[in-house]
C-alpha cells in the first residue's frame, strides 16, 4: 500500500544529488504512471549570515524527503549547510505532511564519535538536534562508525553501503589476479575483510600513527601484511585532505607493490587533497580512486571516477513509499 504523494524537497547543498534521485525514482515509477518533481522552496541567507528557508509547495498529508549534502559548498560551509537543513525540517514538519524522512548522503561529524579529554561528542550531539527537529528518520551511507545509529534513539536510521556497488566497479576494470585488498588504518578492518571475502583476496590493514595535536596529520604509517608484486585496492570510506591515502600509497609502494587502485564512499577532497592525488597519478602510483556521488564533484580529474548511488537511494524512497522493507536494501 502507497503512503501517498511523494515530495521531495531539498536544500541549496543538496539539489543536485536531489535532481539525480527524482531522474532514477521516475525511472522506478513510470509504469505506475506516476511523476516526482523537485518539490519548491527557497532559501536565503541574510547578511548578518542566518539563515531562512520557506516551502512554495502544500505538503499536507504528503510523503515528505528532504535532501542535503553536509558538505562545504562554494558559498556555504558544512554548518550552514546544516543549520538549513535543520530549519527546512522545521518548515516542512509544521506543514502537516503524513511523513518526513531525510537524506543526508554524508554525514558530517561522524568522526567526533568518541568521548575524549574535554572534547565533545559531536556525532551525538548533532543526533539529538537533528531528531528535535521533527523528521522521522534519517537515511544515510556508510556513516563513518556503527555506534552512530545508537545516537539516533527516537527516529529510523537506514544505512546504505556502497560496497557491492564499488566491488562491481573494481571486478570491471581489473583482472582479479593477485589482488590484496588494504585497510588504511586498523579501524577499517572490518570493511577490508568483507571486500577481501567477496572479492575472495587476502588483505592487508596500515598502522596509522595520528599526531592529535596537530588537525589532519597523519605522522607514520606502517604496514601489516604482504603485498609484494601484488595489486593493492585500498578501501576506505573517507578520503578527506588525502593524507592517510598518499601515506598508505607510499607506504605500499615502499614494500613493492605492482599496482594500486582506490575506492572510497565520500571523497571530500578537502584542502590540497586533488594536487596531492594528482601527483601520485603522474608518478604511475594510483590507477584511480573510484568514489561514489554522495559528493558530488565540479571537476574530476583524469584518475577520479564517479561511481553512482542515487539509483539506490530513490529505490529506498519507493519502498518507504510502499511501506517494503529497506534493510533488504542495505549491501547492493
Ligand atoms: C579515518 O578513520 C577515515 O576512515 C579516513 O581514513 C580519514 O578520515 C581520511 O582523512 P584524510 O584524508 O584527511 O587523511
Amino acid at each position: 500500500m502507497s503512503r501517498g504523494d511523494i515530495k521531495i524537497f531539498a536544500c541549496r547543498a543538496g539539489k543536485p544529488f536531489a535532481k539525480r534521485i527524482i531522474s532514477e525514482l521516475n525511472k522506478i515509477l513510470e509504469s505506475t504512471g506516476r511523476i516526482v518533481n523537485l518539490g519548491k522552496s527557497k532559501s536565503v541567507s541574510f547578511a548578518d549570515g542566518e539563515i531562512k528557508t520557506v516551502i512554495k509547495d502544500s505538503v499536507r498529508g504528503k510523503d515528505v524527503y528532504l535532501v542535503q549534502s553536509f558538505i562545504n559548498t562554494n558559498d556555504l560551509s558544512v554548518n550552514d549547510n546544516i543549520m538549513e537543513f535543520l530549519l527546512a525540517a522545521n518548515a516542512l514538519k509544521r506543514s502537516g505532511p503524513s511523513h518526513i524522512n531525510s537524506i543526508i548522503p554524508y554525514l558530517a561529524y561522524s568522526r567526533q564519535d568518541k568521548p575524549k579529554d574535554r572534547e565533545p561528542v559531536s556525532a551525538s550531539l548533532l543526533a539529538e538536534t537533528i531528531e528535535r527537529a521533527g523528521i522521522e528518520g534519517i537515511i544515510t551511507m556508510d556513516v563513518h562508525s556503527d555506534q552512530i545509529a545508537g545516537f539516533y534513539k527516537n527516529i529510523g536510521f537506514d544505512n546504505l553501503r556502497a560496497s557491492m556497488t564499488l566491488i562491481n566497479y573494481f571486478k570491471k576494470h581489473k583482472s582479479l589476479d593477485d589482488v590484496v585488498v588494504i585497510s588504511p588504518d586498523a579501524g577499517g578492518a572490518k570493511r577490508a575483510k568483507f571486500y577481501a571475502k567477496k572479492l575472495k583476496t587476502d588483505m592487508a590493514i596500515m598502522h596509522k600513527n595520528r599526531n592529535y595535536e596537530k588537525e589532519n596529520v597523519v605522522e607514520k604509517t606502517s604496514l601489516l601484511g604482504d603485498v609484494k608484486e601484488k595489486q593493492a585496492l585500498i578501501v576506505d570510506d573517507i578520503v578527506d585532505t588525502g593524507g592517510s591515502l598518499v601515506n598508505t600509497i607510499e607506504e605500499l609502494y615502499k614494500n613493492n607493490v605492482k599496482t594500486v587502485s582506490v575506492v572510497c564512499t565520500h571523497a571530500l577532497l578537502n584542502n590540497h587533497a586533488k594536487e596531492k592525488l594528482d601527483r601520485l597519478y603522474q608518478e604511475g602510483k594510483l590507477e584511480y580512486l573510484a568514489a561514489t556521488d554522495t559528493i558530488i564533484q565540479k571537476n574530476n580529474p583524469k584518475w577520479l571516477k564517479e561511481v553512482p548511488v542515487s539509483g539506490l537511494f530513490a529505490q529506498v524512497i519507493n519502498n518507504m513509499n510502499m511501506d517494503l522493507s529497506v534493510s533488504e536494501l542495505y549491501e547492493q
